[in-house]
């Protein structure tokens, strides 16, 4: 049945969340605090690299309407939270997204509305921040207000992940709660028993992720030492058609989700007097990383006979990883911010990046196919594979004095 339904928060879930609620059927309103991607959203261009603009332009075609007005998003059906869960400099988490989300919608939301927290958070936070609340505010959970979480899998750039193809978990306050969460989002969903479930499914799964990159971190620093080649041992281990899964060494996982979920369990555990020492290791690892990297990057100058420092550095691709435009804790940002401490002058190159990114994301360069300028650098640094740099490496090889390549070490 054709359902009102407002997305809070137009980022790289949100968006793609209008996206698939839109292909439903349903009427959509996204409403987003930031007027900047809203206008632009409203002028027919996406603000993220794997939305194309045609497809923004169809949403508005079929009267999706993009908002910061609050007003817009009265007495809907149905509310998706799509809000950011950050950790801050202790790595402790940020829920003031969520709080001024639920803030904005109290005296908004119309009995028999449904509203499903969709952002990655500890367990505990959509009973304490959502259902509490409401609660509080006079509607009876379950009978004239119905939440449910159902934390969102998608890995943009991975075309693989393409939102509503990817099984989705969904847990209910209560049973009526639940029901008319899968009555929304289709029968294939995968219920589970209670909200602190589905919290937790999906910290474990990052977490998951984090603890075998940090492992695939530790096997490069064997093989370095063993003077093997790291990535032809994975290749090898990942011949194995059962268990074993890929993953591969880091200059430090960036991006929303696996550099900083995790954290979301440690605090919660600490807090609970439970000690989590395979998670934290885990991020210390990967916190190691850069250092390492750093020390493999001035040995190769040495056995080239250069010093790192007084050189002229080409930086090509700055994002978290290959394909997209997101350079949310990209570790590439943070290793030019340390040759700059170095005072190495670093000239960052990355094509993938959105408009929306190059205005956001200070001094960095387009090399629009022309690589004969990577010729006046004494060093490339060739730190993320987009698929449009990896069609012309050669070339970038042939045009570099010294190229050193962050994606296979
Ligand atoms: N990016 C991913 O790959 C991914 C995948 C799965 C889950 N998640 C989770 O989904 C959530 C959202 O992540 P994202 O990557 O889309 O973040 P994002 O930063 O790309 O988008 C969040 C959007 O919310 C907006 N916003 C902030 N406060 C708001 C408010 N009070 N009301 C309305 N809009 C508000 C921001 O302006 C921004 O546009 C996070 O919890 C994240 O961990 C992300």
């Amino acid at each position: 049945m054709k359902k009102e339904v407002a997305v809070i928060g137009l980022g790289y879930v949100g968006l793609p969340s209008v996206i698939n609620h839109a292909e439903n059927g349903h009427q959509v309103t996204g409403f987003d605090i930031d007027q900047r991607k809203v206008d632009l959203l409203n002028q027919g261009t996406s603000h993220i690299n794997t939305v194309a603009d045609e497809t923004v332009q169809g949403l508005l075609e079929q009267g999706v309407i993009f908002t910061a007005d609050e007003q817009l998003v009265l007495h809907k059906d149905v509310y998706i939270i799509d809000v950011p869960t950050p950790i801050d400099d202790k790595k402790t988490p940020n829920l003031s997204y969520i709080q001024a989300a639920i803030s904005m919608l109290e005296g908004k939301v119309k009995k028999g509305a449904l509203i499903v927290l969709e952002s990655t958070t500890y367990p505990g936070t959509t009973e304490e921040y959502l259902v509490n609340r409401f609660t509080s505010l006079g509607y009876e959970i379950g009978t004239d207000l119905f939440i449910a979480y159902s934390p969102e899998r998608i890995d943009p750039g991975n075309t693989q992940s393409l939102g509503a193809k990817i099984p989705r978990i969904v847990a209910g306050y209560t049973e009526h709660c639940l029901a008319q969460a899968k009555a929304f989002f289709g029968e294939h969903v995968t219920p589970v028993s209670d909200l602190k479930t589905a919290e937790l499914a999906k910290i474990y799964e990052n977490t998951f992720r984090l603890v075998n990159i940090a492992l695939a971190d530790e096997l490069q620093k064997i093989s370095d030492n063993l003077a093997i080649d790291a990535g032809e041992v994975i290749e090898a281990a990942a011949t194995k058609p059962f268990g074993f899964m890929k993953f591969t060494p880091n200059l430090g996982i960036g991006g929303h989700c696996i550099p900083v979920d995790p954290y979301y369990l440690t605090w919660l555990m600490n807090k609970r007097g439970v000690e989590t020492p395979l998670i934290e290791v885990a991020g210390k690892i990967n916190d190691s990383m850069l250092d390492y990297y750093l020390q493999k990057l001035e040995e190769y100058m040495a056995v080239n006979d250069k010093k790192l420092t007084d050189l002229n550095v080409a930086v090509l691709g700055i994002t978290y990883k290959k394909n997209i435009a997101d350079t949310r804790m990209s570790g590439v940002i943070t290793l030019m911010e340390r040759l700059k401490k170095l005072g190495i002058n670093v000239v960052a190159f990355d094509d993938v990046l959105h408009a929306y990114d190059l205005e956001t994301v200070e001094k960095i360069h387009c090399l629009k196919e022309n690589y004969d300028q990577l010729k006046d650098f004494d060093l490339v640094i060739y730190a993320v594979g987009h698929d449009l740099y990896e069609a012309k490496k050669s070339l970038i090889v042939e045009n570099s004095q010294l190229f050193y390549d962050l994606t296979t070490v």
